[in-house]
């Protein structure tokens, strides 16, 4: 029996041809071609070469992917690809190789905004990855008016006393620009409690919007640490209806979900290029056209230019006004062939025949990938759950297969380490998001984040892994 319990703004809905159907326990429909898809998406495993590898003379149990996800070959022989046969710099000159280079690296925003199903293609920024997508705009609301091109109502910057609401569960990156936002502007930041579950306590958003002037809510589209999938479409909803801007924080969800800004209605949603099978060091910040076009550029210099004197500079439109410099070219084409072969993912490993086709495909992509993360994740819990002297924390409504959890006696690193020693990789720490381990109690966490790929004999490893550290530690 699958247990399901994606939630219907996020998880890709999933849309079958005509056929048998089974009702699941959240009331979604599964057919015989999903079982099929499922068995697709399960042999993808074979597409990373990294996890054939061993580490401490062990198979390696790769279970640290909200850190970083691995890359498919054909992520990796893009960018070869590219450094091998078409390296050349884009938006400058007339030569063969650049106008084919320019070519690829705009295809590449096409795939993006095709993956995040944006409104245009010039919403698509690619930057350095989430951190730095959201220090752009958290900038951006922190400058004078004057450097804003057409500062209107919602987007216009932050005054003295102004309300940033973030949640308790951030991550530092969609927390700490938003206290040195609220440092240069006299803003204030305030923080939506979580419950018990892990989950964002609704009543409290809800009495907090009501101090008035909330101007921007920052909040994760899913928990780095317990996983939790946060409710975008209702939040900014409410958040639109008192007027205020929503930044998303889309670092985790982008290897769980199939991302539709459209539907989730956020103004902003900011991701990485290596938390969903691509490079890293790139990155995409997509935001609603028209706010874009009112901000003021985040960094300056060359290829963001319309005109420049000795006294001043008119700048391009979006979104070359926010790339300044020679972008991560190989690293834009990477995290386009990452988008493509996540589309292809569910769909037999061909890829879509062309851009037009993606999105449907990822559609489907991300629904099989669900129905086998939820497996993993419903594994995971019910084989941790008995383990002696173990707590996880957090045990939200809507759950990726992230667990952080503490074991009696034994200090997180060490038991990383000892993980670690038996070739499975976890995080431990505090995950950077402090004021969520104050709010757990903990001062530390050990992490299992999976992804597709991961197997059930892998959760296996880890459970008879934390048993020895738990005799090394001579634990009952
Ligand atoms: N934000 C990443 C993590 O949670 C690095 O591990």
């Amino acid at each position: 029996m699958y247990r399901l319990h994606f939630g219907v703004e996020s998880r890709g809905a999933t849309s079958f041809e005509d056929g048998d159907t089974m009702k699941l326990e959240n009331g979604s429909l599964a057919t015989p071609l999903e079982s099929d898809s499922v068995a697709t998406v399960r042999a993808g495993r074979a597409d990373f070469p990294i996890l054939s590898t061993l580490i401490n003379g062990n198979p390696l149990a790769y279970l640290d992917n909200a850190a970083t996800t691995h890359k498919p070959q054909s992520v990796i022989n893009r960018i070869q690809k590219f450094y091998a046969a078409e390296n050349s710099n884009i938006h400058r000159g007339v030569h063969t190789l650049t106008a084919q280079a320019t070519d690829i690296y705009e295809e590449a925003r096409s795939a993006l905004a095709q993956f995040v199903n944006g409104f245009s293609v010039d919403e698509i920024i690619f930057n350095r990855g989430c951190t730095e997508g959201i220090n752009c705009v958290a900038d951006a609301f922190a400058s004078p008016a004057e450097l804003w091109q057409h500062p209107s109502g919602l987007i216009s910057p932050l005054s003295e006393g102004d309300v940033i609401l973030v949640s308790e569960m951030e991550h530092h990156s969609n927390l700490v620009p938003w206290q040195i936002a609220a440092a240069k502007s006299g803003a204030v930041v305030k923080a939506i409690p979580i419950t018990d579950s892990g989950d964002l306590d609704l009543d409290e958003y809800q009495a907090l919007l009501k101090m008035n002037p909330v101007r921007i809510v920052a909040v994760t589209h899913a928990s780095n640490v317990i996983g939790t999938v946060n409710p975008i479409q209702l939040l900014a909803e409410l958040a639109h209806q008192h007027s205020a801007i929503v930044v998303v924080d889309g670092a985790q969800a982008v290897a769980h979900l199939a991302i539709d800004v459209q539907n989730l209605g956020a103004d902003f949603y900011a991701f990485s290029g290596h938390k969903m099978f691509g490079p890293t060091g790139i990155g995409v910040l997509w935001g609603k056209q028209t706010h874009l076009e009112a901000m003021p550029p985040y960094q300056t210099g060359g290829g963001m230019v319309r005109e420049v004197t000795m006294q001043k500079t008119t700048f391009a439109q979006v979104p070359a006004k926010f790339e300044a410099g020679t972008p991560n070219i190989a690293g834009a084409i990477g995290l386009a062939e990452a988008a493509r072969y996540l589309a292809a993912l569910a769909n037999g490993g061909s890829g879509p025949a062309s851009i037009d086709k993606m999105r449907p495909q990822l559609q489907s992509s991300f629904a099989a990938l669900t129905l086998v993360e939820d497996q993993l994740l419903a594994h995971a819990l019910q084989a941790l759950t008995p383990v002696k002297g173990l707590k996880v924390l957090g045990r939200p409504h809507h759950q990726l297969p992230v667990i952080s959890f503490v074991l009696d006696g034994v200090h997180p690193h060490d038991l990383g380490t000892i993980l670690d020693s038996e070739g499975v990789a976890v995080r431990v720490g505090h995950h950077c998001c402090m004021p969520l381990m104050r709010r757990l109690g903990v001062p530390a966490t050990t992490r299992a984040s999976l992804a597709f790929y991961n197997t059930d004999a892998e959760i296996e490893r880890l459970i008879d892994a934390i048993n020895k550290a738990r005799s090394f530690f001579g634990e009952p």
